[in-house]
């Protein structure tokens, strides 16, 4: 195991912000992973973790040791005549894994297809598209704790899991580097065709899980920039969630303003909609801008660092209080230079 200094970590990041690691370590198993975890503890560093860096906006210096999980494998651990359950190592790619799943014949995942990143940061924010999410699929997960190196399973039901937010964004929930995660999946043809774009996309026939996942596929190509291309963090704010009262009045001032509603009584609102209405799609600032082809998503096209980020986001969510008077929050972690 090699812990290197200074390192540059745009290319671990699809924003490509400069940030530089005083300490960087790669780790390919758990072994890895506690040993990492010794060296920090005899050197006094924090440890913050890192995946494949599509959904974290990274500040220009981060103190201490980041380390970088690439636990790699893939196993069918058990199953039955109608399902399988799965386990993936964290460092695995996320919609590669999505691919090996559906063929193998074990369904549930085609509406996650082609979203960017790693297995082991997609239930840290419930990753979701095309009316699924990822906590419908996951069994349990395996966390070591970062500063007492405790190994455990955890539970679906102990990871807090809601619309783009987990357990392991709170302060309790970052001490934990998920390494593993398992999979509950169908061995039957199931498939979800709910959400609008994807009935749009398949007809009113029965669509069998491989079309769904061409459809996903096609349709994410057509609507997000490629990160490889244009750099981005996908969908850069969340959707607002609102009062029942505060939708209906936003109904009869904006009413094609797309509302959906959730259990409880409180609405969800589409924010590409809100910052498309300013006109904020293809206007930039200092390198930045709005994504031409979606409105949520931020392209960075050469700004050096977060702040020129943070700055041009500030003013798109500003415009869309002011206009809307709905608060929108950032989608991808902010991680902070210091922790501790
Ligand atoms: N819309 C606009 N302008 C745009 C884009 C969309 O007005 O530039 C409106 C359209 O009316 C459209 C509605 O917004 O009907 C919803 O758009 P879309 O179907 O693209 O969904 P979204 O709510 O904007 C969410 C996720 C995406 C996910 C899509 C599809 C969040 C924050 N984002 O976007 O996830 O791919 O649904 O399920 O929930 C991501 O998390 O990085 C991400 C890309």
């Amino acid at each position: 195991m090699t812990i290197q200094e200074l390192v540059q970590l745009r290319s671990f990041n699809t924003l490509r912000l400069s940030s530089v690691a005083e300490f960087f370590v790669r780790a390919s198993s758990s072994e890895g992973v506690l040993e990492a975890l010794q060296v920090a503890r005899a050197k006094k560093l924090c440890v913050r973790a890192i995946g494949g860096g599509s959904n974290v906006i990274l500040p220009p210096e981060l103190s201490g040791l980041t380390l970088n999980v690439a636990l790699k494998g893939r196993t069918v651990v058990s199953q039955s005549s109608e399902e399988a359950v799965v386990r993936i190592y964290a460092g695995e790619d996320w919609h590669e894994t999505v691919v090996w799943a559906h063929e193998l014949g074990l369904y549930g995942l085609e509406n996650l297809a082609l979203i960017p990143g790693s297995v082991g940061a997609a239930p840290v924010q419930n990753i979701g598209a095309y009316g699924a999410e990822v906590a419908e699929r996951i069994e349990r997960l395996q966390v070591i704790h970062r500063r007492t190196s405790e190994v455990l399973w955890l539970a679906n039901s102990a990871c807090d899991f809601a619309y783009r937010d987990s357990f392991f964004k709170s302060s309790e929930g970052r001490e934990w580097i998920i390494t593993a995660v398992e999979l509950r999946l169908s061995k039957l043809p199931i498939t979800n065709t709910t959400y609008p774009a994807l009935i749009g996309a398949l007809g009113s026939q029965q669509a069998t899980p491989s079309e769904v996942m061409s459809a996903v596929i096609k349709i994410r190509r057509a609507k997000l920039p490629d990160p490889q291309v244009e750099p981005n963090a996908g969908s850069f704010f969340k959707n607002p969630v609102v009062t029942e009262e505060k939708a209906k009045q936003l109904k009869e001032q904006y009413p094609k303003l797309p509302q959906y509603p959730l259990d409880g009584g409180r609405v969800k609102l589409s924010a590409a909609w809100m910052i498309d209405a300013l006109n904020w799609r293809g206007q930039s600032q200092s390198g930045v801008c709005v994504s031409e082809k979606h409105a949520l998503v931020i392209v960075n096209r050469f700004a050096n660092d977060s702040h020129q980020v943070i700055e041009f986001a500030k003013k798109v969510s500003f415009s869309v209080s002011e206009r809307f008077d709905v608060q929108l929050d950032l989608e991808p972690e902010q991680v902070a230079g210091n922790e501790y």
